[in-house]
């Protein structure tokens, strides 16, 4: 089974060239006799990526079905250009043991549009009170390489360093949703001029700055690897900054609402923009831009969490928070970092792919596109636009921030392995 990618410029670099694909591997670049039996995808001089890693996702399954599944959000995945995802802990059960993360695994294999790697929850039940068995997940068919408690913050500061110490001997990475939850209590919106205007109850970047601030330190003494999730706040990036330099293992994510969208977005009262962490300013996401691109946050994860219309579409407090993510990812990098001038393609292929596969601790995925590489590829038409609608979105749920909204970037073509798997918004 071959492919061949006509006319494709990798990394938006150079002359167009043609990339053969056969058995899943790169095997020619450059000027390709095209094989008899070969699916031929025209690129047009569009843009050839490594396939997307999202580092952060929810999908679900088990237990809220009927917002998303594996195969629901594994299409989601492939239409927005990604290869990988991990999939969060917080479902229902928790997949806190071998069991779950072995169904969720084997699921996302059985689809097999993306792989989808379960993330541990790193305490029994997301409780925050016991150590889940990292060892035996790790350990599982599904070797599992992050966990995270997110939804929630492993608060408990003997907890988290007991964590990071244990993470080190099974070579996984411990993702931390950081906010001191004693600081949160009631906690709506950024706290600031706005949500004190609507009288919602602030969520103070203290919250997030002070856990990331403790668990660098944790992480540096372990000498274990931290990852820190959605940073929202200037002064986050600040701390990643002071902690990177002192040699600390950690990595961290921005997710592309925290890129685009403001605390501006609380005058519309739709909590379709309800998300934790909350929407902050526009300094905020000013500085999380120049963070991103000057490598202090390495990576773009979506944070992407389906909600149903019932736990959605209701009053700000009483709402869920979350939005979806997989399928406009792309679209709010090149508009937030590309157009500006930010980060070039050869830096998008870093934030979305390399860098995350290096973080989850992927061989195969976040490879070069060269030959003899697996061919996990994204195909990207940057001059192209598209007008996003919820309702049309692969997910189940619709609780997209951007409706309505016409984004620049199209995503034409990912390949899994040297499968096509979506292609002109289809999938395949
Ligand atoms: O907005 C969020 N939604 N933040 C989280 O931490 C959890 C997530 C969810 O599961 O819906
Ligand atoms: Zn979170
Ligand atoms: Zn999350």
């Amino acid at each position: 089974m071959s492919t061949v990618i006509k006319g494709a410029r990798p990394y938006g670099e150079g002359d167009p060239v043609d990339v053969l694909v056969e058995d899943g591997v790169i095997t020619a670049i450059g000027a390709v006799q095209v094989p008899e039996d070969a699916e031929v995808i025209e690129a047009g001089g569009q843009v050839l990526l490594p396939g997307f890693v999202d580092l952060h996702t929810h999908l679900r399954e088990p237990g809220r079905e009927d917002t998303e599944t594996i195969d629901t959000g594994s299409a989601a995945a492939a239409l927005g250009g990604y290869t990988a995802v991990f999939a969060m802990a917080n479902t229902d059960p928790v997949a806190d043991n071998a069991v779950i993360v072995e169904h969720v695994w084997r699921r996302g294999q059985e689809v097999g549009l993306v792989d989808v790697h379960p993330v541990g929850a790193v305490t029994v039940g997301l409780k925050g009170e016991k150590l889940a068995e990292l060892g035996t997940m790790a350990n599982s068919q599904a070797r599992v390489k992050v966990f995270s408690d997110d939804g929630l913050c492993v608060a408990d500061p003997l907890l988290m360093r007991r964590a990071l110490e244990y993470s080190t001997a099974l070579d996984v990475v411990i993702a931390q949703h950081a906010e001191e939850p004693r600081l949160t209590v009631g906690a709506q919106a950024h706290e600031g001029e706005r949500a004190a205007r609507l009288g919602y109850t602030g969520w103070p970047a203290a919250a997030e700055e002070s856990i990331v601030a403790r668990d660098c330190l944790l992480a540096l003494h372990a000498n274990a690897r931290l990852h820190v999730c959605h940073v929202s706040t200037s002064g986050t990036a600040d701390v990643l900054r002071w902690a990177k330099d002192r040699g600390t293992k950690v990595s961290a994510e921005v997710t592309p609402h925290h890129l685009l969208l403001t605390d501006e977005r609380l005058a519309t009262y739709d909590p379709v923009n309800k998300v934790n962490p909350p929407l902050r300013t526009e300094s905020d996401a000013e500085k999380l831009r120049a963070a991103l691109a000057d490598g202090t946050i390495d990576c773009v994860a979506t944070d992407h969490a389906p909600h149903a219309v019932q736990d959605k579409d209701t009053e700000w407090t009483a709402a869920r928070p979350g939005m979806l993510g997989l399928q406009t990812a792309l679209s709010i990098v090149a508009e937030t970092m590309v157009r500006t001038g930010l980060l070039d393609w050869r830096g998008v292929a870093r934030v979305m792919s390399e860098r995350p596969a290096e973080i989850g601790n992927l061989a195969d995925q976040g490879r070069p596109i060269a030959v003899g590489e697996p061919a996990n590829l994204a195909l990207v038409d940057p001059d192209a636009e598209w007008t996003v609608r919820g309702a049309e979105l692969a997910s189940i749920a619709a609780n997209t921030p951007y409706e309505g909204m016409r984004l620049p970037g199209v995503v034409t073509a990912t390949l899994l392995r040297g499968r096509v798997t979506a292609r002109d918004g289809k999938i395949c």
